[in-house]
């Protein structure tokens, strides 16, 4: 899951191309590469190992071209290096290329071209399309494309410059995001609008098997069998600032501090107070069908899965429809027995992780009702679902996910509230929910303001050998999510169990080296939740408790505001990504771009 972006217009292409890589650094930060094309169409190209400032760092002082492409890479196929860095070439130069996705027929495509005589100059499965290309006898450059094109399996979003057409770039998507930026007298190409965004708010995205040739000024779209599409431009919902880090010295800090404005941002225009329900304009299922649903089954992956566990507990809770979560991966593959009276919920911040989609897809094929719960706006997965919600986090650059998290969790509160209405759930209990609804944003805020206490507390946690995070029912969600938070940044070992799974084996890690986090809310589990904590005590084990009121045998407490139970999930989290956020700062983690990971993960 690479980050590609493109230019051609009348300025200077290489500083609008940088500032689009470091926009879309969080795709991927291993390597990166520009290539410009002069005036005669003759092709430049710097490539470097690193991030993007070493890329900065290597570019000639003139290197003019007023069009361009790059990419910032994560590594498939081939180690970070200068020669796997992309733009790859073709053997005579001719043809540049930036892609994002895997070629799954790569081997066989470059065993044919090395026996033909091809020389490789990289290990990368990409390089093959740039020397497909070129070989291409085709007069123009989109059908050299399309005959490279018609040979590739897997997936990409590709853009491509020859020498001999410097007055345009040719893009390609199938699997990977591909948006055109609309400018004056200029056009941009990206595989996310964080890319383009301070330049136009006039995008197109590509649908899969969708091309596009853009010029100085104006672009075409067609499919990869030549037939020509006509996307309407949309309008980018999110101001460039909100791209920016806004005075914080990391994203992962500022998108935590932004969730009671974004909590807020959910809720907007949603809530009926007259029938104690919900106004959910984009689900696409009446009320009827609503009331037809026997099951509901949520998937997506990471955050987004564990984000759908807790939507799962709620609409059970608030709507008594049976529902659970699964990774979405594990479900696509285990050949499930598809259900026509099963809602299928697929959950996603980016609307473009792989896996989720391809579940989405499997599920379309077997003629499923699938709705998505998503962030980006105009996505994949928002585009292939029947309807749904989207979360209004707003832009979500940090690779970990926090604010986007919380809205899904709100926005599955607001679903299970909307399917509880349609059936029994009662205009009390709806009001109940309401009512703590309106309450979260003040409530997340009042947590923010304890994260002195929390810095402190993760500074004596951060040494940790490994963490236990615990929690019974509502309380294993927010364990499992917190433990990803503290994976993903801190590189602290950590798991998550079901606190009653603890003496089935996981009681053999507790000693003084490895603590416990408990979460521990005020329900009609906490007499078995505290039995937990003195098991743990019992083998001399630390515990940080997060729950509503001080636990004396816990060596640290973290209260948070009581809501209503089945809310309570929402806020019990958030002290636990400032926990995570403040470890990894103690121990010099780089926050943003946490080592071998990526914002969104567009390959299986
Ligand atoms: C969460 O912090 C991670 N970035 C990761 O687990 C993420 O949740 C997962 O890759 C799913 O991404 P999505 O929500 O964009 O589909």
């Amino acid at each position: 899951m690479c980050g590609i972006v493109g230019y051609i217009g009348k300025r200077d292409a290489a500083p609008l191309l940088l500032e689009g890589l470091q926009r879309l650094e969080y795709r991927g930060y291993d390597s990166a590469g520009v290539a410009v094309a002069g005036k005669s169409g003759a092709l430049r190209t710097v490539k470097a190992k690193g991030r993007v400032r070493e890329l900065e760092d290597r570019l000639p002082k003139r290197f003019t071209g007023t069009t361009g492409i790059a990419h910032t890479r994560w590594a498939t196929h081939g180690a970070p290096s200068d020669e796997n860095a992309h733009p790859h070439l073709d053997a005579e130069g001719q043809v540049a290329l930036v892609h994002n996705g895997i070629i799954d027929n790569a081997t066989d495509l470059r065993a044919k071209l090395v026996a033909d005589g091809v020389e490789f100059a990289s290990e990368t499965d990409s390089e093959v399309v740039a020397h497909l290309i070129g070989r291409s006898s085709a007069d123009t450059l989109e059908a050299k494309v399309r005959e490279a094109l018609a040979v590739v399996e897997g997936t990409y979003g590709i853009a491509v410059l020859h020498a001999a057409f410097p007055d345009r770039i040719v893009v390609a998507r199938n699997g990977s995001p591909v948006v055109l930026g609309i400018g004056e007298n200029e056009m941009f190409v990206a595989s996310d609008v964080a890319a383009l965004v301070r330049h136009t708010n006039q995008v197109v995205t590509l649908d899969d098997g969708e091309m596009a040739t853009l010029k100085a000024g104006e672009y075409r779209t067609y499919t990869t069998e030549g037939s020509r599409t006509s996307a309407a431009p949309t309008t980018i919902e999110w101001a460039a600032e909100s791209y920016d880090m806004a005075g914080h010295d990391t994203y992962m800090h500022k998108e935590i501090c932004e969730q009671p404005d974004a909590v807020d941002r959910v809720l907007r225009g949603r809530i009926d107070d007259r029938f104690a329900t919900v106004h959910l304009g984009g689900l696409g299922i009446d009320a009827r069908e609503a009331r037809g649903v026997r099951r509901v089954k949520i998937l997506g992956c990471g955050s987004a899965y564990h984000a759908g566990q807790i939507g799962a507990q709620m609409i059970e809770e608030l709507a008594r429809i049976p529902a659970d979560a699964e990774p979405a991966s594990e479900f696509r593959y285990r050949n499930p027995v598809v259900d026509p009276d099963t809602l299928y919920i697929a959950v996603s911040q980016s609307g473009e992780t792989y896996d989720t989609l391809a579940a989405v897809q499997e599920l379309k094929r077997k003629g499923a009702r699938v709705l998505g719960v998503v962030n980006v706006v105009g996505s994949a997965i928002a585009r292939e679902t029947d309807g749904g919600v989207y979360v209004h986090a707003g832009p979500e650059v940090c690779v970990v996910s926090t604010k986007c998290f919380t809205n899904t969790a709100v926005a599955f509160a607001l679903l299970a509230l909307h399917l509880g209405r349609v059936r029994d759930l009662s205009v009390a209990d709806g009001r109940r929910i309401i009512e703590g609804l309106r309450r979260l944003p003040e409530q997340i805020a009042e947590i923010l303001n304890g994260e002195d206490e929390i810095k402190r507390l993760a500074a004596r946690y951060a040494d940790a050998k490994s963490m236990m995070f615990v929690g019974r029912v509502r309380g294993y969600p927010v364990a499992r999510e917190a433990s990803l938070k503290l994976k993903e940044v801190s590189y602290v070992h950590a798991e998550a169990y079901p606190a009653s799974e603890l003496k089935h084996g996981p009681l053999a890690l507790i000693e003084p080296e490895v603590p416990s986090v408990a979460i521990i809310p005020d329900d009609e589990l906490l007499e078995k939740n505290r039995a937990t904590l003195e098991e743990i005590k019992a083998r001399s084990g630390r515990i940080l408790a997060v729950g509503h009121r001080v636990h004396e045998i816990a060596d640290d407490t973290v209260v948070v505001p009581r809501n209503e139970p089945e809310l309570d999930p929402i806020l019990l989290g958030v002290p636990l990504q400032l926990l995570a956020y403040h470890a990894a700062l103690a121990l010099g983690r780089d926050i943003d771009k946490p080592r071998n990971l990526a914002k969104s993960v567009t390959v299986e």
